[in-house]
């Protein structure tokens, strides 16, 4: 399973590079917006950190608007991927950008029929949102078993990328269900890596090191 984190903070994607677990990057204009930095400065700066494809997300709404701003995107760095909303005008997006061989993530996919629709789009990546499932009380992960299901089913190239993750355990059933990439947030990787029990072992390791160096 391929690991991306979810932010376009500098320091928490410097931060967690250094762990060598890092694929790749996804952004997103609410993430973008709170670092209140240039959009391509930014991108560019996530490229030089991280040696991975790098979502960049178009915020026009019609298609030859998208695909004008996505190509200049597009040249800030050969690991930029565009990401496109799930829109008709998207599509009509995705279909030239693949063409030109300019990688296009899908996102803000919410069904089954619309992953359909962005792989046959020839989008690169596409984007199920688990977690905002999850915020009005519906299992989000099905989405992901549906999807995985059809593409299994399929010679789609898309790889699914699940994104919206909300905590460690969207990220254990995603690798269970065969998901490519999950997205992540700063905060659930943390969580991933930290086990309270890990955390004693390692005390009660050293405490009796510590005895016998004494003894
Ligand atoms: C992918 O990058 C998505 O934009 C992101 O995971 C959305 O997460 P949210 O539902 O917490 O906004």
């Amino acid at each position: 399973m391929k690991i991306f984190i979810d932010t376009a903070n500098i320091d928490k994607i410097r931060e967690v590079n250094t762990w060598g677990i890092l694929d790749g990057v996804t952004t997103n204009p609410s993430l973008v917006a709170r670092e209140n930095t240039d959009f391509k400065t930014l991108v560019s700066e996530i490229c030089k950190i991280v040696d991975g494809p790098i979502s960049a997300e178009v915020m026009s709404t019609q298609a030859a608007d998208m695909v004008a701003e996505a190509r200049k995107l597009a040249k800030i760095h050969k690991n930029v991927v565009i990401k496109v909303p799930m829109t008709e005008e998207g599509l009509k997006a995705t279909k030239t950008l693949a063409s030109e061989g300019i990688p296009v993530n899908m996102t803000l996919i919410f069904s089954a029929a619309q992953a359909i629709l962005a792989c046959k789009a020839g989008a690169r990546y596409i984007s199920p949102f688990v977690g905002r499932f999850d915020d009005i009380g519906e299992e989000g992960m099905n989405l992901i078993a549906e999807i995985m299901d059809i593409l299994d089913a399929y010679e789609f190239d898309a790889e699914v990328i699940v994104a919206s993750v909300r905590h460690p355990i969207h990220v254990t059933q995603a690798a269970r269900m065969g998901a490519h990439i999950a997205t992540i947030p700063y905060e659930v990787l943390k969580k991933m890596l930290h086990h309270p029990l890990t955390d004693i072992g390692i005390k009660r390791f050293q405490d009796d090191w510590a005895k016998m160096s004494k003894e």
